[in-house]
């Protein structure tokens, strides 16, 4: 069974019959460099994948909201109404698509009427993928078709997403995923500066070469603390630097002009998240030229500095992560390897030579059960397209 066929089915079973039913899907995203740079002003270069997450949906004549996960099966239908929507009070996974249509309300977009949802999502969970966003993406695409608001773009559906994450759910996530999510274009990266939000596609064309994402199997765990509290702290040092800088963001600072006044930022490791955001945000300007001149070496040792700077400085990796990216560097053929997304466990993302890729998995997969006990996952990335009926 297809995506479709398994979330019709669903729909089916938790809701009695499918007639009528409308299918759509999101795609989560992997970030290819520019980490916990976009709530920093800094850019941003990830892009969207083939896998995602499902829905089935139908409208309803009166203001219950029910949904149904086939990925959630033992929780059954979960209900409430667009009339009991309080931010932070769902913590259950109906709080990301109650959060959507919340953050729909606010923006003034009133829902006229409930439905029923039954969705299925093919990316691993806890893996870094943007399970989440992809949902909040598609429950966005989803009101957006079947009430007809025609006005909203789908850079709107990631703003509002976002909204939904940082409001009704409490995690201050940046815009990249849902960016990602619903801009996403085939074989093509998105170079976004998170502080204009213009954006660029980048045409990814890797001559004998892959993408290769590795999964940890670590689910990551704290990530909306600990997240949240690299947001602060990345706070507490724009705020010491602007005592003396004129800067709106960290992402507003070369490499050198940091360097001159990393001084004033009062506390050792707010100085290091900081150092982290103005570094990446440089690294991954210049990774993208890098790509844009065929010069694929340059984007992957980028990569690789960009991992240890999480490793390092903003310590967002983990040590599974660091064994799949530092035993990777030592592998032939491979071009770079890094920890992706919000980190504390998920993926790393590599570059790996067509002639290399079986050894990669193979060695690669060897040492990493050897070192932690447990097998790590292997996926071949395809780039995928943003949200769609189907
Ligand atoms: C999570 C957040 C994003 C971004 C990344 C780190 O995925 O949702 O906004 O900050 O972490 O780059």
């Amino acid at each position: 069974m297809n995506g479709k066929e398994k979330v019709l089915a669903a729909f089916g079973n938790a809701f009695g019959d499918t007639e009528g039913v409308r299918c759509f899907f999101a795609p989560g995203r992997v970030n290819l460099i520019g980490e916990h740079t976009d709530y920093n002003g800094g850019h941003v270069f990830p892009c969207a994948i083939s896998m995602g997450t499902y829905a089935a949906v139908r409208k309803r004549n009166d203001r219950k909201l029910r949904f149904y996960s086939a990925n959630f099966e033992k929780e059954g239908v979960l209900e409430s109404s667009l009339d009991t929507l309080v931010p932070l009070s769902n913590k259950k996974w109906t709080g990301y698509p109650e959060g959507v249509v919340w953050a729909f309300e606010e923006r003034g977009f009133k829902i006229p009427q409930g439905f029923d949802m039954a969705v299925f999502g093919d990316i691993p969970a806890g893996a870094g993928l943007s399970s989440s966003a992809s949902l909040e993406v598609l429950t966005g695409f989803v009101l957006r078709e079947l009430f007809g608001i025609r006005e909203l773009t789908n850079v709107d559906l990631a703003l509002i997403g976002q909204k939904s994450e940082n409001e009704y759910n409490g995690m201050h996530c940046g815009i990249m995923d849902q960016f990602a999510s619903a801009m996403g274009k085939e074989e093509n990266a998105i170079f976004l500066d998170t502080n204009t939000m213009e954006f660029e596609y980048a045409p990814i064309r890797l001559d004998g070469m892959r993408l290769q994402i590795t999964n940890t199997n670590k689910k990551h765990s704290l990530v909306d603390s600990e997240y949240n509290l690299r947001r602060e702290q990345c706070q507490a040092a724009l705020s010491d630097l602007q005592k003396k800088l004129d800067i709106k963001t960290l992402g507003d600072l070369t490499e050198e002009e940091f360097e001159e006044n990393k001084d004033l930022i009062r506390d050792d490791v707010c100085r290091r998240r900081a150092k982290h955001a103005v570094y990446e945000n440089r690294r991954t300007i210049r990774a993208v030229a890098a790509l844009r001149a065929g010069d694929i070496e340059a984007f992957g040792r980028l990569m690789n500095e960009s991992h240890v700077s999480l490793r390092d400085d903003y310590e967002t990796s983990c040590p599974e992560a660091d064994i799949l990216a530092e035993e990777a560097w030592k592998l032939p053929g491979v071009v770079g390897s890094r920890i992706t997304g919000g980190g504390f466990g998920g993926c790393t993302v590599s570059i790996v030579k067509d002639e290399a890729a079986e050894t990669f998995i193979k060695e690669l997969g060897r040492i990493y059960e050897e070192k932690t006990g447990y097998p790590a996952s292997f996926y071949s990335l395809s780039i995928g397209s943003g949200p769609k009926e189907l």
